[in-house]
């Protein structure tokens, strides 16, 4: 059997929500009308590492009904919703994917996503976070020094990769060159991914060439802001069914996730205040009436704090130590490193009880003083961990950017390796695809008014710089 999932009787379930889905994704659904009938992924092998939701289904949908060739794995161990996987899967579709996978299944998964049965890999990647790519680069690394699966590592992540990477030198030497060689582009989803690309860029390192869809402005400046402000609350509360109005909640980062994040708190009536390193986001969120002060300053007063930074050991073990009782953490930024949680768990005397399992992960920590805190998915992203993630609409935005930007890759396949950005008119078109949807009437702009402002009538409507 070509897929793994939890349970394919689930497939009917998973349906019925893909067709809601469908019916609140106008972009995609638009992009499948427009380029459905030319085709223009026809025969293009396509790994997808990309949280297995319903709304994901109808992206791999579009992806197919356009003429890729479609493998699938979940980019974080609990983000999976078990009857999309098994939707996906019963069209045929390989999926390797359930909620509540192993690190080792995970990377496993990866690994099957990213190869064919005839051993060989993907031509175009979607990638939500850089997993995929990075198994391609660090396999392909190791080929040529294997040394570095030998490196000491006190990271468990890390051991899980190399250990895989190990096994294939093993058993398949030069698979990743090969991989690699073929390989045209990957179009990376988030913030986190298009930075690690960023810096493999600047250091030389990139095989292939990316397109950076989180900055196109229907993207980061919807999903990260609004869809966090739809999914924040909503994993909160699954978790711990908890009022959130008259808490005092620390969001950490004030960039466009915890923009989102900080308003949702703020509609629940929550006190919000606000951690941030940059000074202009800090004036932006005094701005917008929140305090802005450190975690340290929070630590007496805090009932729920939210990491949304992209950034390391953001909440240490010691703030965690000197939280008030019953405190709520969590994180909605990409990876789990933004909580110290392992450090957490060694620290000596913490005692930590499971309450619900990885259908909606919470665990309580007690520490040696008597009081405890409650984590929630783990430490990974909460609003994917203990809920669904962001709703369809918002989704149609970020995945009709995805869908062009394969398109995009498919067309041009032979250009430099380098980090791309889809053009202003391509996101101005993503947006137009959503207004009708909102019952929103454009204004269309006269021959004297546009010469007036100095900007060609078919052209953006805005410098390619411009910050919205
Ligand atoms: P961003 O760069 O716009 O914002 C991050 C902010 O955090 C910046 O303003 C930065 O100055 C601040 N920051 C960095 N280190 C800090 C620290 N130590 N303390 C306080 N503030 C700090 O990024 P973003 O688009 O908001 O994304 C944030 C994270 O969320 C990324 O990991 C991204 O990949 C992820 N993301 C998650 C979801 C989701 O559904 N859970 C959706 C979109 C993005
Ligand atoms: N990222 C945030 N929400 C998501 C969702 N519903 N599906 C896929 N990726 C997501």
């Amino acid at each position: 059997m070509d897929y793994q999932v939890a349970d394919i009787s689930l497939a009917e379930f998973g349906r019925k929500e893909i067709v809601i889905a469908e019916h609140e994704m106008p972009g995609l659904m638009a992009t499948r009308a427009k380029y459905g009938p030319d085709k223009p992924l026809k025969g293009i092998k396509i790994t997808g590492s990309l949280h297995m939701t319903i709304q994901t289904a109808v992206l791999i949908e579009t992806l197919v009904e356009l003429g890729a060739d479609v493998r699938w794995c979940s980019c974080n161990i609990f983000s999976t919703q078990d009857h999309a996987a098994a939707a996906i899967a019963a069209t045929g579709v390989p999926v390797f994917a359930w909620k509540g996978e192993t690190l080792d299944d995970y990377w496993e998964c990866t690994y099957r996503a990213l190869t064919w049965p005839d051993g060989s890999g993907p031509d175009q990647i979607v990638d939500d976070g850089g997993d995929a790519t990075l198994m391609i680069h660090r396999g392909y690394l190791a080929e040529d020094k294997s040394a570095i699966l030998d490196e000491p590592t006190d990271n468990h992540e890390l051991a899980v990769i190399n250990h895989l990477l190990k096994r294939m030198l093993k058993e398949s030497p030069g698979h990743w060159h090969k991989v690699a060689s073929k390989v045209v582009g990957v179009s990376e989803e988030t913030t986190t991914g298009v930075n690690r690309l960023s810096q493999m860029a600047m250091r030389g390192e990139l095989l292939f060439q990316a397109v950076n869809v989180n900055d196109s402005v229907t993207k980061s400046k919807f999903d990260n802001v609004y869809g966090c402000r739809h999914s924040l609350p909503d994993g909160i509360k699954r978790a711990m069914d908890v009022l959130i109005s008259g808490k005092t909640v620390m969001v950490c980062g004030y960039g466009d996730v915890g923009k989102g994040s900080a308003e949702a708190m703020r509609n629940e009536r929550a006190q919000v205040l606000v951690s941030e390193i940059d000074p202009i986001c800090a004036l932006q969120a005094c701005m917008a009436g929140f305090r802005v002060c450190t975690v340290e300053d929070a630590l007496p007063i805090a009932d729920i704090y939210v990491t949304a930074t992209g950034n390391k050991n953001v909440i240490t073990a010691k703030h965690m130590s000197q939280m008030k009782d019953q405190a709520i953490v969590c994180n909605i930024g990409h990876f789990d490193n933004e909580i110290e949680v392992n450090q957490l768990e060694a620290m000596p005397g913490v005692v930590k009880e499971e309450i619900k399992g990885s259908y909606c992960p919470v665990h309580r920590y007690r520490f040696p003083d008597g009081h405890a805190i409650y984590l929630l998915a783990e430490g990974r992203l909460v609003n994917l961990g203990c809920a669904t993630g962001h709703p369809s609409f918002v989704m149609s935005n970020s995945f009709t950017n995805q869908t062009l930007a394969q398109i995009d890759m498919a067309a041009n396949p032979k250009r430099a390796i380098n980090v791309y950005r889809l053009s202003k008119q391509l996101d101005e078109e993503v947006a137009r695809l959503h207004l009708a949807k909102l019952g929103a009437q454009l204004t269309t702009m006269s021959h004297d008014q546009a010469e007036y402002l100095g900007i060609d009538i078919n052209g953006p409507f805005k410098p390619e710089h411009y910050r919205y």
